[in-house]
């Protein structure tokens, strides 16, 4: 089976690809297409920095073959941040401090996305719940926590902007 191209829609373009078979979609978005905001960790599905959302679901690129996505809506942590400024759930985790190192911040933000994009009101256990995925070495999860639910409550400083507020992921980023 040799290369082929595979054909998606990535932020809202559209983008054509020659891949190897079975390359997974994290290795082309980040070594192909110069996406680096999707992370690499344990490629096994283990720790969810490599999440990114699928036809608006997440799923972990690392175990996702690229040939799968043929057709379909791909959206990064690069196409979650409006044209300018940032993602409410991006500016709750500054204001909440809830990174460190920050690898796995760009799968937490996107998991964040769909989270609140389907319960505009988590409970705590519903964050806890949506989190369990996605690994942190760093914080301990209190701080990520209290960014998801200062995000769900439009508490941050930009917070003229809501979940919904986010840009479609089939808009022009
Ligand atoms: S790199 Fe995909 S789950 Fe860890
Ligand atoms: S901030 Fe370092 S792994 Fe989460």
């Amino acid at each position: 089976m040799g290369s082929r191209i595979v054909s998606f829609e990535l932020c809202g373009r559209e983008v054509e690809v020659l891949v190897s078979p079975m390359a997974t979609l994290q290795s082309v978005l980040r070594s192909q297409l110069g996406y680096t905001g999707t992370k690499e960790g344990c490629r096994q599905g283990g720790c969810g920095s490599c999440t990114v959302l699928v036809d608006g679901e997440p799923m972990m690129s690392c175990l996702l073959p690229v040939e799968d996505v043929e057709g379909r809506r791909v959206t990064t942590i690069e196409g979650i941040a409006p044209v300018a400024g940032l993602a409410p759930i991006q500016q709750a985790f500054i204001e909440k401090n809830a990174f460190q190192c920050g690898y796995c911040t760009p799968g937490m933000v996107v998991l964040t996305k769909t989270l609140l994009d389907h319960h505009p009101s988590p409970s705590r256990d519903e964050i806890i719940d949506a989190l369990g995925g996605n690994v942190c070495r760093c914080t301990g999860y209190a701080p990520i926590i209290e960014a998801i639910e200062a995000a769900a409550a439009g508490a941050t400083t930009d917070a003229g902007r809501d979940a919904g507020d986010w840009p479609d992921p089939s808009g022009e980023r």
